[in-house]
């Protein structure tokens, strides 16, 4: 059974967001997982010519790969985190739309060798509608990569998440969770070719890892 995603009640809380995690003197970076500097980077695009990212929020990644000669596009959710990492990283030529991903992917006549997603819109979107969408804007040989963190033992499927605090107007997304093995059905069933989705380890013993999800046309 689908959850009712209410997008503008959603694109509030992204707007709150937003407010509190652009940081404007933050310099383009590019890590899939929650600990800088941490992990694999960029080269798990396998160097595309263009790229875009779904959830950018900061931009940060997609103004690291524009200094690598990537022709980049992100959509994001949030009017004003779209308006503040869009002014941020314009010079450097990055082109970032406001939208949900999924109207905004039925309307993009695009391919991109990449699409990818850190912690971004793959998390808060529903697998079986948006993975067939990203599917049919992969040009020939290219990949799809997300990384989000792993799914908590027994909580699978989509979960309800509070804005933070637990006081206050109930604002609230969804967010979906899946074992690797389950990512990587729902994958194939879209259409894609491989699929390998593996938890990469926190640099400390016994802390939050991140999944990684890849996948080939
Ligand atoms: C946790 S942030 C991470 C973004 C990015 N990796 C960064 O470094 O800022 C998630 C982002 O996904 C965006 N998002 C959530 N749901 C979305 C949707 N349905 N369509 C497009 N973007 C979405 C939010 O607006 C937010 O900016």
């Amino acid at each position: 059974m689908p959850v009712p995603h209410d997008i503008p009640a959603e694109t509030k809380l992204w707007d709150a967001f937003a407010e509190s995690a652009f940081e404007p003197d933050a310099e383009p970076s590019f890590c899939w997982t929650q600990y800088a500097g941490h992990g694999p980077g960029a080269e798990l695009l396998g160097g595309p010519e263009s790229a875009l990212e779904i959830g950018c929020g900061t931009g940060r990644a997609l103004a690291y790969l524009a200094q690598q000669g990537v022709k980049v596009s992100g959509v994001d959710l949030s009017p004003r985190m779209v308006q503040l990492a869009g002014d941020r990283w314009a010079p450097l030529g990055v082109r970032i739309e406001q939208g949900g991903v999924l109207d905004w992917l039925v309307a993009d006549e695009s391919l991109y060798d990449a699409v990818y997603s850190i912690f971004g819109a793959a998390w808060f979107t529903d697998p079986a509608r948006l993975f067939p969408l990203v599917r049919e804007h992969l040009a020939p040989g290219g990949v799809f990569v997300f990384s989000q963190p792993p799914a908590i033992p027994g909580a699978y499927g989509p979960q309800g998440m509070y804005k933070g605090g637990f006081a206050g107007k109930a604002m609230f997304t969804y967010r979906y969770s899946y074992r690797p093995a389950v990512w990587e059905r729902l994958l194939t069933r879209a259409g894609f070719g491989t699929a390998k989705a593996e938890v990469f380890d926190a640099p400390k013993a016994g802390h939050i890892g991140t999944l990684i999800v890849t996948a080939r046309v």
